[in-house]
């Protein structure tokens, strides 16, 4: 590899950075509660906090000590416990989990033999050290369980435990609403960003034909005109699926919305306010975002489309790390790693904008896609399949682009995410699309 950003030295103070940046956030978000507030169950879907915590070092324990540094299983009985396979979410609450303390303290005591392993492993030699792939990867699960866990906190009910400063204010924004994303191919995927997953994997060509992007993503005030005219009760925006979903649960607004008189009002992290009209939506499901598309007559763009909007540069007919080009995420780029604990108004981070003036499409909130999680040609299960391999299939819809809840290094113009198409307690939000030549 050739880019100085990607020699062995940097990857190394990189790999440290990120994994001691990751270690922070998953100690705040276990520390701003009290021990009982740890193993309550805040809701079904979600783990306790506790189990979170444990499992992130159960993984960083199994990879980097025992597969990596070749050392024995610390504690091999408490293996099965936080295998996320065995043991669905509800049920985490009732298995013999660690104590917060014992807890704290395996975190510790694994953390402390990794940063050994991680002075004496060569970064080559084989696939899971090549360039440090084992490291930034279990950094990037430890930084996904942290934004898993800020999800239980939203979910948690109770007093404020976490604050951070509001993004700055910026003037509303009155730029073009979309722009023409022109036809052809580019290169979609990686197969040289180091710490790239399995699903990212390998590049290649798609041929998308024009199409026109939102330059920003659906904002509280257009998503309350969807309400307002009876989106939620007009069978026709909707799949039969969403339909049926939507008249079940009886929803008729995102998660977390509450009607007061004639204004909306949400619960984020512990405190009630008034829905603000210049942000991205947020906790709306799939089917939400498909019906509002709809109802705008537009669509979802697909995962090719959102990549290629973010990646693509007419310029120099090559596809850049970022919507900004290739260097690594700045704060002036994008809203990324809970340093605030909301979206910025619509047309912030000018800076973070794609060559063709797409906007906030890294961070912010993840933005569902048309698309099903399927492989990409030449896929290759790596290193193990159940990070991406057994979620492959339709019932899986993409999201894309991270939220402010994901750090940068969990997030890339080719990182992949999944939920299914019910789920709206994730940070997740949208913005729509139509193919060049419709209205
Ligand atoms: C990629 C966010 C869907 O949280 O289920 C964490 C990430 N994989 N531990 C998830 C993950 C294993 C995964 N998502
Ligand atoms: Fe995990």
């Amino acid at each position: 590899m050739t880019d100085p950003a990607f020699d062995a030295d940097t990857l190394r103070e990189r790999a440290l950075t990120t994994l001691t940046t990751a270690r922070a956030r998953t100690t705040l978000l276990t520390s701003c509660v009290e021990d009982p507030d740890l193993t309550a169950q805040h809701s079904p879907l979600m783990s306790p906090l506790v189990w979170d915590l444990a499992h992130i070092s159960n993984q960083e324990e199994q990879w980097l000590l025992r597969t990596v540094g070749g050392r024995d299983a610390m504690r091999p009985e408490i293996d099965g416990i936080y295998d996320a396979f065995e043991h669905p979410r509800a049920a985490r609450p009732t298995l013999p989990l660690l104590p917060p303390t014992e807890a704290r303290h395996y975190a510790a005591e694994v953390r402390g033999r990794v940063l050994d392993i991680l002075e004496s492993t060569a970064f080559h030699g084989t696939r899971l050290t090549e360039a440090g792939f084992a490291f930034g990867m279990i950094a990037q699960h430890e930084q996904q369980h942290d934004e898993t866990m800020l999800i239980t906190h939203q979910l948690r009910k109770g007093p404020q435990a976490l604050t951070a400063p509001d993004p700055d204010p910026v003037p509303l924004f009155t730029g073009p609403s979309e722009v023409l994303v022109p036809g052809g191919p580019f290169t979609m995927g990686t197969s040289t960003e180091p710490w790239a997953l399995d699903n990212e994997r390998p590049a290649h060509r798609r041929e998308v034909p024009a199409f026109y992007m939102d330059v920003t993503p659906v904002t509280n005030a257009a998503y309350q005109a969807f309400i307002a005219d009876g989106g939620y009760d007009t069978e026709r925006w909707w799949t039969p699926e969403g339909w049926a979903h939507i008249r079940q649960h009886s929803i008729h607004a995102p998660l977390f919305w509450r009607r007061d008189g004639k204004q909306w009002l949400r619960r984020r992290f512990g405190v009630t306010e008034v829905v603000p009209p210049d942000e991205p939506v947020l906790h709306v499901c799939w089917y939400e975002a498909d019906a509002y598309a709809r109802w705008a007559g537009r669509r979802l763009p697909t995962e090719a489309e959102w990549e290629k909007a973010a990646r693509h540069d007419p310029a120099g007919d090559r596809s850049t790390r970022y919507p900004w080009g290739d260097a690594d995420p700045a704060p002036e780029h994008a809203n990324l790693g809970q340093r605030h604990l909301r979206p910025a108004p619509a047309g912030s981070y000018p800076e973070g904008e794609s060559p063709l003036g797409v906007r906030q499409l890294i961070g912010d909130v993840w933005e569902w896609t048309a698309s099903d999680f399927l492989p990409y040609p030449g896929f290759q299960a790596f290193p193990y399949k159940e990070y991406s391999d057994v979620f492959f299939g339709p019932e899986h819809k993409v999201l894309r682009g991270g939220s402010f809840a994901v750090d940068a290094v969990a997030c890339r113009g080719t990182f992949r995410n999944w939920d299914y198409p019910i789920r709206r307690q994730i940070f997740s939000g949208f913005r729509t699309a139509r193919s060049a030549g419709t209205v």
